[in-house]
């Protein structure tokens, strides 16, 4: 007989306390046949049930790696599509809470980088042969397939450099999106002065950009940007350091150029991690990035005597990442143990084929 799905409403008004004891439950019977991906933003409250965490190279690569049957993937929906398109047919990606999705990454569209693409027909000649477009991992599927069928790659945060000068090394300019901040960061630590790398706007006519400056141009940075890490100033920078001049300031590349610049490390979530970790004991550190990563090193690190600190005087927070909560975690478990699959990511099979092919690019040089 066919089994029902269990509805969430059943879910959403059960206590956390109720939630956690039926998350452990069928987490449980479950055994081997699910892994836990958690992305490093991802609650307290449910990263404690993560098997396996990371930045969003190393999930993409645990990704590819892990045979269990559900792969239930407590972070946002791309990180979800690349684990489905780098799992083998057999497996199951699974985002808990469908609404989680990247702000950043929905900056950017097939449409629009399409627009962009026969814009930069008009005015450099064929794209295909003097630009390679390059795709932060924060982006849709149909966005990788993009840069998957014109030569183009993926990158993260921790590979951008490594990416970069591949990039470069296939054509002489590349178009970098969602992201500007880290595209910027990325050109500027290899030399690339400032006015070669523009701006493109999505919502104007060539990206608001004149055919010589388009010309010029080495890097067009799509104008996308992550709400959390623009909350992050130098200014919040410079106060702390008139406080705690012995401090250390580390910051993700998602942060703008200035914080960058003036921080002592920048880094993926794992590098942030793994670099506050291996400091001294007793140190202080100021941390642009997400909260709950920072909460949970600042509760981590407190036993050695060293104090982690938030950049921002504002709460925050990963939002979308957040919606993932013990009430989505419970029901998404508790439906698998009944034989149920839901909120199954799966990507329409030529759209995976090609993003594949860039997110496969990107693994064989990084
Ligand atoms: P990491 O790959 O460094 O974990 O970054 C992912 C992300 O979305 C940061 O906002
Ligand atoms: Fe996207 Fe920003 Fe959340 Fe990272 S922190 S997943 S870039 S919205």
């Amino acid at each position: 007989m066919e089994v029902a799905t269990i509805n969430f409403d059943r879910f959403n008004a059960l206590k956390d306390e109720d939630a956690h004891a039926r998350i452990r439950a069928a987490r449980a019977k479950l055994g081997d046949k699910a892994v836990l991906l958690c992305h490093h933003y991802q609650r307290a409250d449910v990263y404690q049930y993560a098997d396996l965490t990371g930045d969003s190279l190393k999930l993409a690569k645990l990704a590819s790696e892990t045979s269990a049957e559900y792969i239930v993937f407590c972070g946002v929906h791309f990180m979800a599509e690349v684990a489905d398109i780098l799992s083998s047919d057999q497996q199951i990606a699974i985002l808990p809470d469908l609404a989680a999705g990247c702000s950043m990454a929905d900056m950017a569209n097939l449409a629009k980088v399409e627009r962009c693409w026969r814009e930069l027909t008009e005015v450099l000649g064929n794209p295909d042969e003097l630009i390679t477009p390059v795709t932060y991992i924060n982006s849709a599927a149909d966005l990788k397939a993009f840069c998957g069928e014109h030569g183009g790659i993926v990158c993260t945060s921790t590979n951008a450099p490594t990416i970069l000068d591949w990039s470069f090394k296939q054509r002489e300019k590349v178009l970098f999106f969602p992201d500007q901040h880290l595209g910027r960061w990325t050109g500027y630590k290899q030399d690339i002065p400032l006015d070669e790398m523009l701006v493109w706007d999505p919502d104007q006519e060539y990206g608001g950009l004149t055919p010589e400056q388009i010309k010029k141009a080495r890097i067009l940075l799509w104008k996308g940007h992550c709400s959390v890490h623009q909350m992050f100033q130098e200014s919040h920078i410079r106060r702390w350091r008139m406080q705690h001049p012995d401090g250390f300031v580390i910051s993700h590349p998602e942060s703008n150029l200035e914080v960058c610049k003036n921080s002592d490390y920048v880094g993926s979530t794992e590098y942030i991690i793994k670099t506050i970790k291996a400091g001294p004991d007793g140190s202080r550190w100021l941390v642009g990035t997400e909260l709950n990563l920072v909460n949970r090193l600042a509760e981590e690190e407190k036993a050695r005597g060293t104090i982690v600190e938030f950049m921002a005087p504002t709460v925050c927070m990963c939002s979308t990442m957040q919606r993932i909560d013990p009430q989505h975690l419970a029901w998404t478990l508790e439906n698998l143990v009944a034989g149920k699959v839901v909120n199954r990511i799966s990507v329409p099979p030529h759209e995976a084929e090609m993003a594949k092919v860039a997110l496969e690019r990107m693994l064989s040089v990084s």
